[in-house]
């Protein structure tokens, strides 16, 4: 009975965690859609065969039970070829049902589509950031993928380290990035939004802190993003602080990050990291809490490669000023 109260209330409590920005089973585009059918496919069988043999299972136990006046053990019967031809048949089909469209669909899925039909976009993962490169656009970024709605994104998914795996469960899904390897996938967006995403392969202290943001946008509003997104790189600070925080970078953190193309690559790029929706992929982009980042990198995510810096409670002031101002306009 208790077993049934927790069974009950587990499944009201979970019944309430579906989010269309972060669940497999709200599809928001054509990927996830198809795989989600696959599931429904297989369940569905596998639910209607649970419930045969079941009602089989029930009938026979009232039907040959033990009764009154029964003495010895009853006839015994094997050997019957119609039925073992039945139940021999009938699985073997519901296989047939089951294999079909899942071959079919995954060799859609894993088509390659040229630069004509897709946006390529090339995935690094990192412990515990993610790359993302546009080798036709000539863009690096990290953390917020942007992508236009409608159109096919091409995958081209690598590790700078450790085994990691590329999963956005509302677009479909997912990839294992691996060091010295190329996968490859695409999926495809069809509204607006930000969808979450997750690495989905244990990767060290904080694989579950490795999160990313997919921002779709409109075919326009992804041109201009572009746009500005190159533009931005150019773009001086526009406070005494945020120069004196622009010097500081320029002395300090400069060696792993880059600004636009100018810098080092062993962090994340941070052209428009002030516009990011999360900073390090987990703490709201706010000036509080991109100081507590710059103060102690390793409290907020654990076995990370950014070291303590040991900045000055002015030098962080500095550098908040001058990195939240870091931003591509929309
Ligand atoms: Cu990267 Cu888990």
């Amino acid at each position: 009975m208790r077993l049934l109260l927790f069974v009950v209330a587990t499944t009201l409590v979970l019944s309430g965690c579906g989010d269309p920005t972060l669940s497999a089973l709200l599809p928001q585009g054509p990927v996830a859609e198809s795989q989600y059918w696959l599931m429904k496919l297989s369940v569905s069988i596998m639910l209607g065969v649970f419930f045969v043999v079941l009602v089989i299972f029930t009938y026979v136990l009232i039907r040959y039970r033990k009764r009154p006046g029964q003495d010895g053990i009853p006839k015994q019967v094997e050997g019957n070829h119609k039925l073992e031809i039945l139940w021999t048949v009938i699985p073997f089909l519901l296989l047939i049902v089951m294999a079909v469209p899942t071959v079919s669909i995954n060799f859609a899925l894993a088509k390659q589509y040229p630069k004509e039909e897709a946006l390529q976009v090339k995935v690094i993962g990192h412990q515990f950031w993610w790359e993302f490169q546009y080798p036709d656009l000539g863009i690096t970024t990290a953390q917020d993928l942007y992508i236009p709605t409608g159109k096919k994104i091409q995958f081209d998914l690598t590790s700078a380290d450790v085994i990691h795996s590329f999963w956005i469960p509302s677009l479909g899904g997912k990839m294992d990035t691996n060091p010295g390897l190329n996968n490859s996938f695409w999926l495809q967006a069809d509204k607006a939004g930000v969808y979450k995403g997750k690495c989905a392969e244990l990767c060290g202290a904080s694989h579950a802190l490795m999160e990313f943001k997919v921002v779709a946008v409109t075919p326009d509003e992804f041109g201009k993003w572009t746009n500005d997104y190159k533009a931005a790189t150019a773009a001086a600070p526009a406070t005494d602080l945020a120069k004196q925080g622009q010097e500081i970078f320029q002395k300090s953190c400069i060696g792993c990050h880059a600004v636009g193309s100018q810098g080092g690559n062993l962090g994340p790029n941070l052209t428009d990291v002030g516009a990011r929706e999360r900073i390090a992929g987990i703490l709201e982009n706010k000036p509080d809490q991109m100081a507590k980042w710059l103060r102690d990198p390793q409290a907020v995510k654990p076995g990370n490669k950014m070291p303590n810096l040991n900045l000055e409670p002015g030098q962080v002031d500095a550098l908040v000023e001058y990195l939240e101002g870091l931003k591509v306009k929309q």
